[in-house]
């Protein structure tokens, strides 16, 4: 399932920024290495740009400009078709995900209905969940001396916490950990679909129980919730679940996957973050705002408008490039380079997004990050690639890492 590029070897740009914005395409392998120096470039150009790729978007890199968009749902929806998050649940596209994909009134109908669930009051009864299971996840590789951080820890955890969230037993957390990796992990469009068949027949399974037993967890809201009058049908619920399981699993485990990258690029970095508390938080957030997991989702013009001078018709597909946002000279000092002690200025990062699809998850985003960053540092303390290990970074609508091939003195 393409979410990401990364698979092949950067390529030279041609350096005039209209030209590049004409051949960008965000899920083009070809990006991910250079991907910010791209966007910058073409960012300092041309903030709003068209693209002729997949089949022709409007590419929109500067700060003020993704604010606006993401600030005016009046003019700009947030169902987009093929371009934005829910292109990870390509198999159920039909359907309109409820929350994720509408607007307006109805979509305030559904955050107010599962807001009880994001609170930071919620993030925070997760925490002992969490670190039990970084804990015996990495119990378990601590003998081994080497293995790939991405598939032994990052991808480990976050599928677990949503899934409790959701409200699954055990056994069914552990089914779905291992197909959701399955399915984002699969090769082939038929192997995808396969494995998706399986994973949507396993929600309706979930949805039709919790219908005749709804418990006090989110899926059970989700699934009594009446939003204008009317409680939501299988199809939307099934494409909005596996979209709320994507938007907990494969965010944090990319954010985490790029956190230890950058750890293991900065011994200084690594040194202060170690041990402390409160520099983990300082980092978690400096990284959400210059690698945010979330590189790029959509939106669609539904009247006449324009975005930076720009004009736009109806049915214009966009293309908000968050982490472009976040490295905007006219809005950030230095917004190129990482630094933990940043101060928090006037200007919020939008690694979270804006408006009103800012991430609902963002304080269970940070209490995962958080604690899976201090216990794999407890845990493996000396952790270092392995010599001979090239990392490739991915970039789409997901940002992370493909692999992260490390070892470190076994005990
Ligand atoms: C580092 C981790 C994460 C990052 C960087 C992140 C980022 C984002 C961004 C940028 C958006 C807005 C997308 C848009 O407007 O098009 C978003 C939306 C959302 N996020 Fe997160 N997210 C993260 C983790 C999580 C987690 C753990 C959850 C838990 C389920 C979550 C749940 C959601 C939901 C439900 C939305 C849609 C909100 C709406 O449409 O109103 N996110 N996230």
């Amino acid at each position: 399932m393409v979410l990401n590029s990364g698979d092949a070897p950067t390529r030279e740009t041609d350096s005039d920024p209209a030209t590049m914005a004409r051949g960008f395409n965000h899920l083009d392998p070809a990006v991910a290495e250079t991907a910010y120096e791209t966007l910058g470039t073409i960012r300092r150009g041309c903030p709003v740009a068209r693209s002729g790729e997949l089949d022709g978007f409007v590419l929109v890199t500067g700060y003020d400009e993704i604010r606006e968009a993401a600030q005016a749902p009046d003019r700009f929806s947030a169902y987009v078709d093929g371009l934005g998050a829910a292109a990870v649940v390509t198999e159920m596209r039909e359907a309109v995900a409820p929350m994720f994909e509408t607007d307006d009134e109805h979509h305030h109908q559904w955050r107010r209905a599962l807001m009880d669930f994001f609170t930071p009051a919620a993030a925070a009864a997760q925490e002992q969940y969490v670190r039990a299971i970084c804990r015996e996840t990495l119990q378990e590789l601590i003998p081994r001396g080497a293995a790939d951080l991405v598939s032994g820890y990052t991808q480990q955890v976050p599928p677990l916490v949503i899934g409790r969230v959701l409200g699954l037993s055990e056994l069914e957390r552990a089914w779905l950990s291992e197909h959701v990796r399955a399915l984002y992990g699969a090769e082939t469009v038929s192997e995808a679909q396969q494995i998706g068949r399986v994973y949507a027949d396993f929600l309706l399974g979930q949805i039709r129980e919790r219908r005749a037993y709804p418990g006090d967890d989110l899926l059970s809201r989700m699934v009594t919730a009446e939003v204008d009058g009317r409680i939501t049908g299988e199809d939307e619920l099934i494409k909005m679940t596996m979209l709320m399981v994507a938007a907990g699993h494969l965010t944090t485990a990319d954010a985490c996957a790029t956190a230890i990258l950058q750890l293991l690029d900065d011994p200084a970095l690594r040194e202060r973050v170690t041990g402390n508390a409160g520099p983990v938080e300082a980092f978690v957030e400096e990284l959400v705002r210059y690698e945010p997991a979330v590189a790029a989702t959509g939106r669609t013009a539904t009247v006449d408008t324009q975005l930076g001078g720009m004009p736009l018709s109806p049915g214009d597909r966009l293309l908000l490039a968050w982490g472009s946002a976040n490295r905007d000279e006219r809005r950030f000092d230095d917004g190129e380079v990482f630094r933990l002690d940043r101060e928090r200025s006037r200007t919020p990062h939008l690694g979270w997004g804006a408006g009103e699809h800012r991430c609902l998850g963002r304080h269970l985003a940070r209490v995962e990050l958080r604690v899976m960053l201090e216990e794999l540092l407890r845990a493996l303390p000396d952790f270092r690639l392995q010599p001979d290990a090239t990392v490739r970074r991915t970039f789409g609508i997901i940002r992370g890492v493909a692999a992260l091939p490390v070892r470190w003195s076994r005990r």
